[in-house]
């Protein structure tokens, strides 16, 4: 997630974009820049990596008078993480700075182009300052043409922009991205997309809500709604605790992160889902000429999303696929054929054995795509083509919104697969892009769901295991249920296909021993309820998660009932992540830093 900042005032400009950048260091960044309107001229720096690059560029910038300034930390979603495609972008009189993704900037950008703009960026951000001075040219009133502009964007965003034709002002406008302005004692005002770089400096802020713009300047703010009307600013006392302010409020990043599950996917989704289409921009769809097979490989959390995988693109795409874990793959002397398509998978795009097997694919002439949530990370940089999950930062070592992420990149490449080997029927593909679409609804976390489970979850503390059970695309998600639970709460857990109970695990059955049994309403559900039975019959504890009532059940937590069991699917890995998380909390356990554990495992 970018980070955004902004300041109009009398104090050092720069210090405080600066300051307020670092504050926003949290939420991961790969560049970022600054930009300060100074007695009507521009001052712009920006820099790749860490902000002590940025700082070293700075160092003999000086601010001393009023002035207007934006900044950026910018996560890549489109383009390359670079200096030109680092933010704030420059049009010829006015600067911008941008959280989000502009869906329709594709077509902004052609119109530019046959217009005779030049771009310096592959970002979508871009778009935005040069449609901001087309429209300059012809309404003559910047605040006519900031508006004429937002009403042109589609997406979601949070927008700063600065201009020479309107010096001492800074517009704003925000869709979908969070964003808020803060005053300080002196009647200054602060802009951040989050609370913590206005710790310390704001006393009061007003946090803006989708559809609102317009502009603040020395002596006044001035918000717009979406049906353009003028609103006043409702502001609220800004909280002192920086590290609460990071988490948003929540008591843990991995809490946050499941969460923010419904935002990150909307953003996983911008631009890649037209109405009977699937679109991966990122690369030529020549990728999958010859390839007649899919093989897939990582570790962890990331292996069960594979797993995943291989049930869409089987029933979707019609194309064989397997999965690998990635440091058995490494030294089994693997056969690999070039008329398969090696896929990695990798929220950081750094685990050892994961990047070790993309060069083994790689030496031996496959084709080698990877999904990941870091770019221009070792896995990016080295494979042929590169699909981001767009997650944000994970800061949580207990990957849950990654998770969420590749599943659902995996879902809409399934689909884009299926459109090239013309394996799906155009009413098919109509419906399960629908059903994607409502993805974001449906791992939306409800108050009642959450009680719920908070309540139940006193009565796990203990006993001498869990299994998490369930049949088909449910079997790695009852495998990832079970490692969510042992990573944050040390209890033992293990994930089975829930066919497999009577072939030994069932000898396990009694009272202290806990299934938490996934019976999805639309797939084999007939099947996986006896296998439950099987195991309420020996007394096993159960904890059914479905949205069909089962009076065996000693727990029963319900999802909603859905159209399909993929949307099944993602209610109950909310339920499986938020039931982890409560047990670990309740054993009083890091929930964010499990012991023994490291976000990302680079080395063997
Ligand atoms: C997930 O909760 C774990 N932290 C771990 O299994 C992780 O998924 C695994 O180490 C792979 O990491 P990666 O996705 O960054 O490659």
């Amino acid at each position: 997630m970018c980070g955004i900042v902004g300041y109009i005032g009398k104090k050092n400009t720069k210090e405080i974009l600066l300051e307020g950048l670092k504050e926003l260091e949290y939420r991961g960044y790969d560049s970022a820049g600054i930009a300060v309107l100074e007695n009507g001229n521009f001052s712009s720096f920006k820099a790749v990596g860490k902000l002590i690059n940025l700082e070293e560029k700075t160092k003999d910038f000086i601010t001393e008078k009023f002035a207007a300034g934006i900044g950026h930390t910018r996560w890549a979603t489109h383009g390359k993480p670079t200096e030109l495609n680092a933010h704030p972008h420059l049009g010829e009189s006015s600067y911008v700075v941008h959280n989000g993704i502009i869906e329709n900037y594709a077509q902004l950008k052609e119109k530019l182009i046959n217009d005779g703009v030049i771009f310096l960026s592959q970002t979508d951000t871009e778009v935005i300052v040069h449609q901001f001075e087309k429209n300059l040219s012809n309404t003559k009133d910047p605040l006519k043409a900031f508006e004429k502009t937002i009403d042109e964007l589609e997406g979601a965003y949070a927008i700063l922009l600065v201009t020479k034709a309107q010096k001492d002002t800074i517009f704003f406008a925000k869709n979908g991205s969070p964003m808020l302005v803060g005053v300080d004692e002196d009647n200054e005002k602060y802009f951040a997309s989050s609370d913590t770089p206005l710790i310390g400096h704001a006393t009061k802020v007003n946090y803006f809500e989708d559809g609102d713009w317009g502009y603040v300047s020395n002596d006044k703010i001035v918000i717009f709604d979406k049906e353009k009307k003028e609103k006043k600013p409702t502001f609220k006392t800004l909280s002192t605790n920086k590290l609460s302010a990071q988490k948003d409020g929540y008591r843990f990043f991995m809490e946050k992160e499941i969460y923010e599950q419904s935002n990150v996917i909307a953003d996983t989704l911008l631009g890649r889902l037209h109405d009977n289409e699937v679109i991966f921009d990122e690369f030529d769809k020549s990728l999958f000429d010859g390839i007649n097979e899919i093989k897939l490989c990582a570790c962890g959390t990331s292996y069960h999303s594979a797993l995943s995988a291989t049930y869409l693109f089987e029933r979707y795409a019609k194309i064989k696929t397997s999965v690998e874990i990635a440091s058995e793959f490494r030294y089994r002397n693997p056969i690999m054929t070039k008329d398969t398509l090696f896929v990695v998978i990798s929220q950081s795009g750094e685990t050892a054995d994961t990047l070790e097997t993309l060069k083994m694919a790689k030496n031996a002439g496959l084709k080698t795509l990877v999904i990941c949530n870091v770019d221009n990370s070792s896995m990016v940089r080295l494979a042929d083509a590169c699909i981001l999950t767009r997650a944000g930062v994970e800061k949580g070592v207990a990957s849950t919104k990654a998770f969420a992420t590749q599943v659902t990149v995996f879902w809409m490449l399934s689909l884009y697969i299926a459109q090239l080997k013309k394996s799906i029927e155009i009413k098919e593909l109509a419906k399960q892009i629908s059903l994607i679409r409502h993805i974001p609804t449906s791992v939306k976390v409800a108050d009642t769901l959450h009680e719920k489970i908070k309540r139940i979850s006193k009565r796990y503390l203990h006993g001498h295991g869990f299994f998490f059970i369930g049949r088909d695309i449910f079997f790695p998600l009852a495998l990832e249920g079970a490692l969510k639970l042992k990573e944050i709460s040390y209890l033992h857990a293990e994930g089975y296909p829930s066919g497999e109970m009577k072939h030994g695990p069932i000898a396990l059955a009694d009272p202290e021993l806990f299934t938490i049994a996934l019976l999805p309403q639309h797939l084999l559900y007939d099947k996986a309820k006896s296998n439950v039975e099987e195991l309420s019959a020996r007394d096993s504890t159960i904890c059914a998660i479905s949205a069909m009532e089962f009076d065996k059940a000693d727990d029963f937590i319900p999802i909603s009932t859905c159209q399909d069991y993929m949307l099944e699917f993602f209610e109950m890995m909310v339920v499986v992540q938020l039931l982890s998380l409560e047990i670990s909390i309740r054993l009083g356990n890091d929930v964010d830093m499990p012991r023994n554990l490291a976000k990302s495992v680079t080395v063997e």
